[in-house]
């Protein structure tokens, strides 16, 4: 089977990793346990993750003109994936993501430095990079006006598009329309579809609002979407022993935009994601446990 063609646009960080056992309180000073530094940003790590598990992937995006930014052209080079439209901004940084580790879980401040010079007309002097694709896997990372004009682009080509919108925003209704599937978090669904925080709605509701179009992520507890047949479905999480939750979502997308554009059922793509996504979390570092094709076979293989 040809490797499928995937266009990934968005952000590109280095992320500066604290490990804590306890977090500090608000004016507190606190020794942490470990400190580390990792090639990142949500839009590499899907990148990565589609290239790992078999696919042909280009990266859009930006890096400044400084040593992490060669950091991460070489890293995503080494994984195979077209750089060739990266664009090297001087007199920015690279974006900075400070990410502190702690009770298995993370919490992130991402600087977007670079990544904010990606513009709606680098996108548009793209488009025959997009028109060849077989699908368009975005973040919100970059300029939101980037992120619009790439969804319009590649609705005009008829190229799907996978958005995961975080860090969340409340979207527009047009916008929502034109994306193919979108994959929030619990918090993120809400926020996108703009509803009201007082009034309390099940994720089964919220799903309802975009049926087959919304894959909920829910950490350890897996995925949650709506099937053709009009069926709420849960793909349950798998047992692991987690190290380090990051990047665990940005290899969920990665999973399901490879196993989609390679013409698998919803059900079959989130599945897959699921265990790609689990498999993540087994190692520091978002990119570091993100599993090749032949790891999540086995995995599943093993969990049947
Ligand atoms: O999704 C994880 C990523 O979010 C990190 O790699 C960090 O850079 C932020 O972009």
């Amino acid at each position: 089977m040809a490797k499928p063609k995937i266009t990934v646009i968005g952000s590109m960080n280095i992320d500066m990793v604290t490990e804590t056992e306890i977090m500090p309180n608000q004016g507190e000073t606190i020794f942490g346990s470990v400190f580390s530094s990792f090639t990142g940003g949500k839009g590499a790590n899907q990148a990565v993750a589609c290239a790992r598990l078999g696919a042909e992937v280009t990266m859009i995006g930006c890096v400044g003109e400084d040593h992490f930014g060669k950091q991460l052209l070489d890293a995503l080079k080494a994984e195979g994936i077209d750089i060739v439209n990266v664009k090297t901004v001087p007199h920015n940084s690279t974006g900075i993501a400070t990410i502190t580790v702690c009770d298995n879980d993370n919490r992130i401040i991402v600087i977007p430095g670079a990544n904010h010079n990606l513009y709606p007309e680098d996108i548009m002097s793209l488009k025959e990079i997009i028109a060849e694709s077989d699908m368009v896997l975005l973040q919100q990372e970059i300029p939101f006006v980037t992120v619009q004009a790439a969804i319009k682009l590649a609705n005009e080509l008829s190229v799907p598009v996978i958005l995961n919108p975080a860090p969340a925003i409340k979207l527009p209704r047009e916008l929502l329309d034109q994306v193919y599937i979108m994959t929030p978090n619990e918090y993120e669904l809400a926020i996108l579809l703009g509803l009201d925080e007082k009034q309390e709605r099940t994720y089964e509701q919220l799903i309802e609002l975009y049926p087959q179009r919304i894959v909920m992520t829910g950490g350890s507890k897996g995925a949650f979407y709506k099937s053709l047949d009009g069926e709420m479905k849960h793909e349950p999480g798998k047992k692991v022993e987690a190290v380090d939750t990051t990047g665990a979502g940005d290899t969920f997308n990665g999973a399901l935009a490879v196993k989609l554009s390679e013409g698998s059922t919803l059900a079959e793509a989130v599945k897959f994601a699921v265990a790609a996504s689990a498999l993540s979390v087994t190692k520091l570092g978002a990119q570091s446990g993100m599993p090749s094709r032949a790891e999540v076979v086995r995995f599943m293989e093993a969990q049947a």
